[in-house]
């Protein structure tokens, strides 16, 4: 079969992949999608369970680091778009280990961008690279205003930091070799497949087992919560119809305060669990301070609603649900990403706070 579009989608195995290659492979059979993954501790091949036997789709093992297996693949499926998202994407990981973040996200880019640079060697029509990042790069907010597409680059954490270079590596691709590229940067993500090193996914494991809910800081810390498939259906639009070498930035006009998401959370999963009222929220724990804690993260997410009509389709007392019950249907892919190497990170994150 020809294909109209070949599409490498990288990271499709980790939470926000997933949702992106299930949705260009269900919704466009007449492209073929490509997921390049290295499998690292955030990817799983379980959470395309469902469409690995699309006709429409392939998995590629491959690390990014890997300069010529990166390049060959391109060169292999004569690839015409790239969508970017294979990251090392926790923050307190880069607080512990910062030189995996500079590996993957930055080298990891730029090896990405060379070789869509080699394989298209300036024949750009109909081609395009779009690098899925976050609003993170944007640094922290006071109590008021919004993170805009010009708001100046204030990155605090390794993450955010390796974020910022990787957009600037895109956009100097596009500037300098006239690249097609395109960047959104989103706020958080919440939904099914979400690993649970994350607040949401987090709680959600600990709230099940009874275990202590460990809120950094005095929990006052703000952040703009959208459901992943919102995501999902915005990365289609921008990949489609964004504009070449603009910035979308993208967000749920859904400011939530961690103590407050954490309460509504306590009060839904008690709920769902049958517990008591007030059971969960006895969980909750104030821990020792994340270092660098950006205070407040808001996005103004109007450019993308008026230019491209996207809008986020739930609300997040709707999406939250939807995902406790996924958690709580899932039981069996919960278990098998928290044993192992996963009680070891949980150990070394929590132990002295
Ligand atoms: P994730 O950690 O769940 O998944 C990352 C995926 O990348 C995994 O499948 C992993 O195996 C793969 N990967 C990591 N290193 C790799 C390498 N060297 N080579 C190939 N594959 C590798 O991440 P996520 O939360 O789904 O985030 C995806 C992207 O979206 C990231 O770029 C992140 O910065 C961005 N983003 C995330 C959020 C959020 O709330 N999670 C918000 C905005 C933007
Ligand atoms: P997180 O899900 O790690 O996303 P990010 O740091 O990228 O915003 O954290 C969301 C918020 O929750 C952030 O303010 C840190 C806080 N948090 C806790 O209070 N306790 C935890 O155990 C975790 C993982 C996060």
């Amino acid at each position: 079969m020809s294909y109209q579009h070949r599409i490498v989608i990288t990271g499709g195995a980790g939470f926000i992949g997933s949702h992106v290659v299930r949705l260009f492979v269900n919704k466009y059979p007449h492209y073929k999608i490509i997921n390049l993954d290295a499998l690292t501790y955030a990817g799983n091949l379980e959470n395309l369970k469902d469409v690995e036997q699309a006709p429409n789709y392939q998995f590629a093992h491959i690390n990014l680091l890997d300069a010529d297996a990166v390049q060959q693949l391109l060169v292999a499926e004569d690839v015409t778009g790239v969508i970017h998202l294979a990251a090392e994407s926790h923050v307190d990981r880069s607080i512990l280990s910062p030189l995996d973040f500079v590996y993957t996200n930055v080298i990891g880019t730029v090896n990405l961008l060379e070789a869509a640079k080699k394989r298209w060697a300036g024949q750009y029509e109909g081609k395009r690279f779009y690098h899925v990042s976050t609003d993170e790069v944007y640094g922290a907010l006071g109590d008021t205003g919004l993170f805009t597409e010009t708001t100046r680059y204030d990155p605090h954490s390794p993450y955010s930091a390796s974020k910022a270079a990787s957009d600037h590596f895109v956009r100097a691709y596009g500037d300098t070799y006239g690249m097609p590229t395109v960047v959104s940067n989103c706020s958080n993500n919440y939904g099914p497949y979400h690993f649970p090193e994350k607040l949401i996914p987090l709680f959600i494991n600990n709230i099940i087992h009874g275990k202590p809910l460990p809120v950094y800081g005095d929990g006052l810390y703000t952040r703009d919560w959208l459901y992943v498939k919102d995501h999902a259906s915005a990365i289609d639009l921008v990949f489609h119809k964004g504009r070449q070498h603009d910035t979308y930035n993208i967000g749920g006009f859904n400011e939530w305060k961690n103590i407050d998401l954490v309460k509504l959370l306590c009060q839904q999963m008690d709920e769902k669990l049958g517990r008591a009222p007030g059971t969960s929220e006895q969980l909750i724990t104030y821990v020792k301070d994340r270092p660098g804690h950006d205070r407040r993260y808001a996005i103004d997410a109007s450019k993308i609603n008026q230019e491209l009509g996207w809008s986020p389709s739930v609300t997040f007392e709707q999406g939250l649900s939807e995902t406790i019950d996924w958690y709580l249907t899932n039981t069996s892919w919960l278990e098998s990403v928290t044993s192992g190497a996963y009680m070891a990170y949980y150990e070394t994150q929590y132990k002295n706070r």
